[in-house]
């Protein structure tokens, strides 16, 4: 008879009863699931929450004693279990009926299997794991020691008994697959692996999540909080509890061994494998699978009838036959790798072999006598600009020659370990989801020179591979030679980019000889169509890819495969002088910033990006991860736009100056800038920075009035000068500012979406352009300068002013004898859209033009443009000198990015993409109530969060959640706004129809995450 002939019939209503007489405790009952007991929920009166277990009648007490003691020792070790109340008579375990009954705490939390899952749960789950494990440690207890028919270490046992339950032919072969591979694997590993106590089932029906709340959603379902039911507690292998729980996250991802690294990682922090567990770890999953599939199967087999059985079983039969097809070896490198091991468990002996052994030149002449220089073809390699990332071989091998004059006989060596944006066909994508990572880590060493070069090997060995490669980017014709170190380790050498004749050289099986020609570099298109170079690689296991094995890796498995492939240096002797230079991690560049800058600038997102390269729309790590750039609106016409880059350039190379000598080129600037402009905004002063063209114009319009007194606007920013900090509500009324002083007036900001007055009508401008009048009022008796205001209010949270609000508002000032400065340093040059200027969609012309960021398209240029009398005003016998402003270099750059606007028909492009955006959004918000306005103008554009429509109050975390996510998944948006609640859309003017395509699409992605849910 089985345990489940022994389920306690028990209603709720006697586990209400029992509840009450037994433990003191008067609530509701309502039933849990549970295979072999009777467990009830009890929601008490006081408010408590347990749960009643009403044990098997076969159940022994000594059991259920082990069961209390482990937990006991978890809890004190700090694991989330269930504590248990004692009975009436202070016992914990009563007998009733025959049946032992225990109350339990009710933990709070959902169920890991209804928990939208992530590497950081995984991870927390290997942590609370692993911390369990090091509290069992040591503890012991006899009735621990059973053979259980769900221990992984006895599976082999397990399976062979129940594998007649299975009739699906299919699935036999797979259980007789992880049986042979337990035989091999696992059963020869048993003896010396480390056992003790384990829980032993941590699936995803026993472990609970902090599901915490909507306005946290960084810090929901990422902690575990709850590890449930110790009724498979059994003395075991300690790597049982990490293979257990492993089981049930490994189809979590499309990675199910970067799933399993995620845990085992996690457990390791807290409970360090050995290498002898991790050896197996892979193996006990797929043997917890197959007993979950020969187990269901049993069960199926009584009750063929119940078709719940039949699905239930379908998960774990499928996950068994993917993973089955993951190579053992490459999931074993990875788990290492994930602990911190070396990948290759005889990458240390290879290294060593290689180093103490001579190699013979590739290239048959010894290094010394070739003219070598170390080749850059990184992320970052100034050798490319933006252009010719994608330049076919003839251009390319130009370039790449570019630091030798040119030289042919001169070769180029480099490529171990970096990341490089070369590879730009299908093949190197990894999913079509432009989310998903590339392949761009380079895993060998090249080796740039003529085609028909003869290649001699440089250790000997055996031809295993002789093999054409014929897509594009791949090898083309390669050869792969077997080696053994002197103890008979093998590894091989690949060598990619030969010539045709080399396939009929050589033939698989070969013996070669030290020195013996292997073949002969190849030309394109044959060679996969690239400059002529060989790529060689070392591998320490093929993994049964064969001719397929990568050449480049994606940055995420790059550790692993980097551990596989040694530097070739070894393999081919290679001198120092063309080392690979080692990448830098980016918690360094971040500490030596700490260090050597202001403590005060501040760095996006939780795990900061090192960005090496920008392209139009997209910026790129230094691992080759590109982002979607929705926010730099500095980079207006685009990232290195290549006509902006050559002006420049150009300029440059042949004079750098300033305005004391005539020049050409800043005149033309100044006459096409001007001729955007309305009469009379007809005078220029060049400077370099936003800041810097406040605070002239600020100069100007004080000399012009001869007032001091400014009014300016709520939440509004205008540079880091000393007087801009005064006139900026943003900074002198945040965090370490000290108000503003008495000469500056501070009008409320017009926000048609939370401010006093809403909505876009005139009237709403009219209103808000009274506080401004009221503002004039105040500077009465003191004199009025003027006013500075932002034509469409950025930190304010992309804030679109109310129709007619800077007209009225400038007549107040005007009125008063003041003068208006519209600040155009974020909103001008096309951006809003064919108005061009910003405060030409309201119906200004303002005294004073301002201009920033987008000038010089990077480039620091910025101008301030006004009237020939203001102009004059201020030439009041003082001499105004800028040493850069209206230099050559940056007249030249600021030509060059108004001939892109120009040509590219930038503004209209932005109204376009602009309305698209705003219309994607408004679609968004019917479904997602998170989003409570969208608005802007062109591409200058704010989705404003709130966590309710009615109150209107702010979704700040949920922003900062957002826009993690985004760049987690490619896309860069920032946050603004007095509550930072505001997503900020600023791109690049190049976007297209496919950048707004994704970046709506991942916004929607984000929002529909369980962790923004309510
Ligand atoms: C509206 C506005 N004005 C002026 C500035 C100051 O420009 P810069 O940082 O180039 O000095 C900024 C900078 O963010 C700005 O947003």
């Amino acid at each position: 008879m089985s345990l489940l002939d022994h389920t306690p019939t028990a209603t709720p209503a006697d586990a209400e009863r029992l509840a009450r007489d037994v433990f003191g405790l008067v609530g509701r009952a309502s039933d849990l699931p549970s295979e072999r007991d009777r467990n009830f929920r009890i929601d008490a009166e006081d408010g408590s929450t347990w749960v009643l277990k009403v044990s098997n009648s076969l159940e022994k007490r000594a059991v259920l004693e082990v069961q209390a003691e482990a937990a006991a020792l978890a809890a004190a070790a700090g694991v989330p279990v269930q504590r248990s109340r004692p009975a009436l008579t202070g016992e914990p375990i009563v007998e009733v009926d025959g049946h032992l009954i225990r109350l339990l705490e009710h933990l709070p939390g959902v169920l890991t299997a209804d928990a939208p899952p992530s590497a950081a749960l995984r991870r927390d789950l290997g942590r609370v794991l692993g911390l369990l494990a090091t509290a069992l440690e040591g503890y012991d207890h006899p009735e621990a020691h059973r053979d259980f028919h769900w221990d992984v270490a006895r599976a082999d046992v397990v399976v062979r008994d129940l594998r007649g339950v299975v009739t699906d032919p299919v699935r036999i072969a797979l259980v007789d697959e992880v049986l042979a591979r337990f035989d091999a694997v696992v059963s020869p590993a048993l003896p010396g692996l480390r056992r003790a106590v384990v829980h032993g089932d941590a699936n995803d029906h026993n472990v609970l999540v902090d599901a915490g709340d909507r306005t946290r959603p960084d810090e929901r379902f990422v902690h575990v909080c709850g590890l449930l039911d110790f009724g498979d507690l059994v003395h075991s292998v300690v790597v049982a509890e990490a293979a257990v729980a492993a089981a049930y996250v490994v189809m979590q991802s499309g990675d199910p061994v970067g799933a399993v690294c995620d845990l085992v990682a996690g457990f390791h922090s807290e409970n360090p494998l050995t290498e002898a567990e991790l050896d197996v770890l892979w193996t006990l999953v797929l043997a917890r699978l197959s007993l979950s599939g020969v187990h269901a199967a049993a069960q199926s087999a009584q009750r063929p009838d119940d078709p719940y059985l039949v699905v239930s079983e379908g998960p774990a039969w499928r996950a068994l036959e993917s993973l089955l097809a993951i190579n053992l070896r490459h999931a074993l490198y990875r788990l290492r790798d994930a602990c911190g091991f070396d990948p290759h468990p005889s990458a240390a002996a290879v290294r060593e072999h290689l180093a103490s052994t001579p190699a013979a030149p590739l290239l048959g002449r010894p290094w010394a006598e070739v003219p070598l220089f170390a080749l850059d073809l990184s992320v970052g390699s100034d050798l490319f600009a933006a252009q010719d990332v994608g330049a076919g071989p003839e251009r390319f091998d130009v370039l790449i020659r570019r630091d030798v004059d040119g030289d042919p006989d001169a070769v180029a060596v480099g490529g171990y370990a970096e990341a490089r944006l070369l590879y730009t066909t299908p093949e190197f994508a990894t999913a079509e989801d432009p989310a998903a990572e590339r392949r761009t880590v380079h895993l060998g060493t090249d080796l740039w020179t003529y085609a028909g070069t003869a290649l001699h090997a440089p250790r000997a060995g055996r031809v295993v591979h002789v093999h054409d490669n014929d897509a594009p980017l791949d090898y083309g014709p390669m050869v792969v030679l077997e080696h053994a170190t002197d103890d008979g380790v093998p590894f091989w050498s690949l060598y990619g980019h030969l010539a045709v004749e080399t396939l009929s050289h050589l033939r698989e099986g070969d013996a070669v000889a030290v020195g013996d020609v292997i073949g002969w570099i190849g030309s394109p298109p044959r060679n996969g169509d690239w400059a002529p170079h060989v790529h060689c690689q070392v591998i320490l296991d093929l993994l049964d890819l064969g001719v397929d094995y990568p050449g480049v890796a994606v940055p995420s498995q790059a550790s692993t495969f980097l551990g596989l492939s040694p530097d070739p240096a070894l393999l081919l002797g290679l001198p120092g002088s063309v080392a690979a230079p080692a990448r830098r991690d980016v918690r360094d560049t971040l500490a030596d910033r700490r260090r050597l800058l202001a403590p005060n600038l501040s760095v996006s997102y939780a795990d900061p990006l090192r960005i090496t390269r920008g392209i139009g729309a997209y910026l790129f790590d230094d691992l080759g991860r590109s982002y979607l750039d929705s926010v730099n609106n500095v980079a207006h016409v685009g990232h290195a736009h290549p006509h902006v880059v050559r002006a420049g350039q150009r300029q440059m190379a042949v004079l750098n100056t300033n305005t004391r000598y005539l020049h050409e080129e800043v005149l033309r600037y100044a006459e096409r800038l001007t001729a955007t402009l309305p009469d009379p905004l007809s005078v220029c002063f060049f400077v370099n920075s936003g800041s810097e063209a406040n605070d002239l114009a600020l100069r100007l319009i004080r000399a012009s009035t001869g007032a001091q007194d400014i009014v300016c606007i709520e939440h509004g920013y205008h540079g880091h000068t000393q007087a801009l900090i005064d006139v900026s509500p943003y900074k002198h009324a945040g965090p370490g500012g000290r108000g503003a002083p008495p000469w500056v007036h501070v009008a409320a900001m017009p926000d048609p979406f939370r401010g006093a007055y809403r909505g876009y009508d005139p009237s709403v401008g009219t209103a808000y352009a009274d506080d401004v009048a009221r503002c004039v009022r105040a500077a009465d008796g003191r004199g009025l300068a003027g006013m500075i205001v932002e034509s469409m209010i950025g930190c304010g949270g992309q804030v679109v002013l109310p129709d007619g609000y800077l007209a009225a508002a400038a007549g107040h000032v005007r009125a008063a004898g003041g003068l208006v400065i519209a600040d155009e340093v974020q909103v001008g040059f096309g951006r809003v859209g064919p108005a061009f200027w910003g405060f030409a969609t309201q119906g200004l012309v303002p005294d004073v033009v301002t201009i920033g960021k987008p000038a010089g398209d990077g480039h620091p240029l910025a101008a301030v443009v006004t009237t020939p009398e203001i102009a004059s005003a201020f030439a009041n016998g003082m001499e105004y000198f800028n040493t850069f402003g209206g230099n050559p270099v940056s007249a030249a750059i600021g030509n060059a990015v108004l001939d892109v606007i120009e040509d590219e028909r930038l503004p209209e492009n932005a109204e376009r993409l602009g309305r698209r955006i705003l219309a994607g959004a408004i679609e968004l918000s019917v479904e997602h109530q998170l989003i409570g306005d969208a608005r802007g103008l062109g591409l200058y554009l704010g989705i404003e969060l709130v966590r309710d429509r009615a109150t209107l109050e702010p979704a700040d975390t949920e922003a900062a959640y957002v826009i993690e996510r985004m760049r987690q998944l490619g896309v860069l948006v920032s946050t603004d706004g007095p509550f930072h609640n505001v997503l900020k859309i600023k791109p690049p003017l190049v976007w297209t129809d496919p950048d707004v395509d994704r970046l709506l699409t991942t916004l929607e992605r984000v929002l529909r995450e369980p962790t923004l849910a309510r």
